[in-house]
Order: structure tokens, then sequence, then C-alpha cells
């Protein structure tokens, strides 16, 4: 089918959100405040949320394999987030000074993840990387940072590098260039962002040895989960330790998405300690949230004790008791079994698209870890962000609508999550929506 026909059909399905798209770009640039969730010629407008499910404005239903960009780990309104959240915000929604359930979404977080040692809360994942760069930039006395090529970590200055986009002016794939992710990045920042090629030990030891004296941290989301989920080939997280450590530059693992991939996050998994770790999404139970912490002597920073922080963290709403009840009683239903049935529902899909690309002769292939799954549509051994970067540039956004044409929502990039909520049919279900969408495109 053509881009043209998807969206024919999309739009016939959803003249609710239209009127409303109407009404929003009135208000706001592209009627819009999330970029991610943007797309011509208009996103639909959600109306509930339940489970595995979700409704839009036109009250048609979808299996919800976004999950709110991965953040809804037990799927819609679980309800015992949902007692949590309505208990704590009977009894106020916000105070100038901390509650206990900041303590115990702390201990729990501690608990889990053995690096992180101390931890502060802010409001998005955006500001835990924001605080863990500058934390680093404190510690070290360097200015400069080094992130991968592809990553995402939000979009604050500093990580706003080199993330996606026509790669062909990006310069030589063992050396590459920063390049603005933005309009308004200021020239200092592109002087001060080191850029590594994901998956080459020899070429990010190479680039780390010559600007060893300028680099505060390495940024390294350990399963690149917004540039194609590719974990980190046998020994990479090793040599990116030894050449690190040798020159006293810190390691700040994000794990925003990456941590709902095991108990105690990829960290765990991949058998990895980082100097520091930023988290967001699942921790918050649905509400905004983000998290950084790490080794103590280096969260000293932070310590108001004593004649006052070295680095000061204000934020209305940071630590706010609602977030932080909904993260605990979210925490509390990720046990290990659950883990264990996550990951199982990540394999059965994956089994699935493989075994249907396979029997179709498609060129693709399907990533992932966990829960976690991302949709390729190229043939080239996927190593880095640019491998996976289709022939067919419009492929991805016809697969895109075609899903939602079909009942099943994901990302638009290609990244998908199964939640808790999920049964074995909703996870078939996306496998044969998607065989009907290839087979007309
Ligand atoms: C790996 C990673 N880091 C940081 C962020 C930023 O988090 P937030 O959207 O809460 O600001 C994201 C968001 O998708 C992310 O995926």
């Amino acid at each position: 089918m053509s881009l043209d026909k998807e969206l024919a059909e999309y739009t016939s399905k959803t003249p609710r959100s239209r009127a409303l798209h109407e009404e929003a770009v009135a208000v706001m640039p592209g009627g819009n405040s999330r970029t991610t969730t943007f797309f011509d010629p208009y996103p639909f407008y959600f109306q509930r949320g339940q489970g595995a499910h979700v409704w839009d404005a036109d009250g048609v239903e979808r299996v919800d394999f976004n999950g709110n960009y991965t953040s809804l780990i037990l799927g819609h309104a679980p309800p015992d987030v949902v007692k949590a959240v309505q208990a704590v915000a009977e009894s106020g929604l916000s105070f100038p000074g901390p509650t206990e359930h900041e303590v115990r979404l702390a201990e729990m977080l501690t608990r889990r993840v053995p690096s992180v040692e101390s931890l502060r809360f802010t409001n998005s994942g955006t500001e835990a990387t924001m605080n863990a760069v500058r934390l680093a930039r404190a510690f070290t006395g360097r200015p400069k940072l080094a992130k991968f090529e592809g990553a995402f970590h939000g979009t604050h200055d500093w990580v706003m590098v080199s993330v996606s986009g026509d790669t062909k002016a990006w310069g030589n794939r063992r050396r590459p260039k920063p390049i603005p992710w933005s309009a308004g990045l200021p020239p200092a920042i592109l002087k001060n962002v080191v850029v590594l090629p994901w998956n080459d030990p020899d070429a990010c030891t190479e680039i780390l040895e010559r600007e060893a004296a300028q680099v505060a941290a390495v940024i390294v989301d350990p399963l690149m989960c917004n540039a194609g989920l590719l974990p980190p080939v046998e020994g990479f997280l090793p040599r990116l330790r030894e050449v690190t450590e040798r020159h006293g530059i810190l390691i700040i693992m994000d794990e925003v998405i990456s941590f709902r991939t095991a108990w105690g996050g990829a960290q765990e998994r991949l058998g990895f300690r980082p100097d520091l770790t930023t988290f967001g999404k699942v921790i918050g139970g649905g509400l905004p949230v983000g998290a950084f912490g790490g080794r103590r002597d280096v969260m000293a920073f932070y310590d108001p004790r004593k004649g006052g922080p070295r680095i000061s963290q204000g934020g209305t709403f940071n630590a706010n008791p609602v977030t932080m009840a909904a993260g605990v009683a979210t925490l509390n239903a990720l046990t290990p079994e659950a883990h264990a049935r996550l990951d199982a529902l990540g394999e059965r899909l994956r089994g699935g698209v493989a075994r249907l690309l396979a029997n179709t002769r498609r060129r693709g292939q399907v990533t992932g870890v966990g829960s976690l799954f991302w949709l390729h549509w190229t043939a080239e051994p996927l190593t880095d962000y640019r491998s996976t970067r289709p022939k067919d540039a419009e492929l991805p956004l016809r697969v895109f609508l075609g899903l939602l044409n079909d009942g099943i929502l994901m990302t638009q990039r290609g990244l998908g999550a199964c939640s808790l909520a999920m049964t074995d049919d909703d996870v078939d279900r996306f496998v044969n929506a998607l065989a009907r969408v290839l087979a007309r495109n």
C-alpha cells in the first residue's frame, strides 16, 4: 500500500482527532508540546487506556506496544498504582519539602542497583542526564562530554548532538563529527562534545586517549535504546571501562529506558558498574520522573549540609509524593517473576517477527532485549546507528501507520515494548497485524 493510502485510511478513522488538532494549532506551534509524538498530518488524541489497550478520541481501540515510550511497564492504569496515587493525592499533591515516599523509592532503587549508592530525583530523564553531566564536569574539573553517535539522552543542549538524521555529512565512521540536532545550540557545545562510534572499541579508545585530559564523562545507553536497540558487542564495555578508568573519566550509564530490562537494570544484565546512572520512565509509574545517582563520593557535590552544596539542584516538583508513591507501587510489582514474564513476552514477539520475516523473505530484522524490541528494514549487519538506516526511508512510517490502521500502536521509529498487562494473544495480534501490513507494503 502506498503512504497516501495508509494515510487516507488513518484520517478516515480519526475525524475527532483531526478536529482537536485543528483547535490545537491555533494555540500551540504544530498543535503540540511533544515533538517525538507528532506525525503528519496529525497524531490521534488519546481518550483512555486500560491494561494493554488504548482508545482514541473516535473510540478506536488499539493494543499499546508504545507504552508512553516504554514507561508503562505494567500497562495502563494498573489498579495498585492507581490506588497508591489516589491515596497520596487525597492527602496533598505536593509540598515544599520531602515526604517518606521519596525515601522509600530511593531505597528501592539503591537496593536494586548496587552502583547507585546515593541518588536524587528530578521530573524527567532530561533533567537527570543534565545533572549527571554537570556533576561529572564538577567532579573531574574537565569541560567535555563524550557521547555515542545516534544515542538520545533527552533535550538539554549537551546531549542534542549527533542524535538522528541523514548521516551523509556526519564524517568518517571511526571519527564522527559532532552534528547539532537542533537549532539554537551554542557553538561552545559542539566544541565540547566528543562523538564516539558505538561498538568500535579501537576507534573509541583512540578518540578518548586523544581527548582524555578534557573529557569529564562518557554517557552511554548500554542498549542503544533509541538507536536501534543494539547491545554492546562482546568486550566493548570492558574496553570502555578500562580506558575511562585509566584517564579518570566517569561513565554515566543512561538507564532511562534500559532499566526496565532487568530487576537491577541493564547494568545487572551486562555485569557492568558505572560511576553514575540516570533513570526515568518506569520508576515514576507513569508520572513525570527522573533520577540520577551513583558513587557516594561523586554525589557528595549535591550534599547541602555543612556550608551548602557545590551543585544546587532545585525543582518545585522534584520527588513529589504522587510520583514517588506511583514509583514505589510499580517497583513493588516488578518482581523477578514479573521480569521473567516480560522477557518471555519479548522473546515470543521477536521470535514471531523473525519467523515472519524469514517466511516472507523480507529485507528486515528484529532486535531487542527483555520486553523491548525494534523493527529494522535493512539486511545489513546491525552494529551502530549508521547501519540501521533503511534504504527505503519511508518504510518505517508506512509500517507505523499500517499497524495503527490495524489496531496496533508502537513508536514511529521502530521501537516497541511489551507490558505486563499483555497476554500471548496480544503479542500474536502484533505479529499477525505486521504480516498483513507487510503483505500490502
Ligand atoms: C535513554 C534516554 N535518556 C533520556 C531520556 C529523556 O527522558 P525524558 O523524556 O523523561 O526527559 C529518554 C527519553 O526518551 C531516553 O530514552
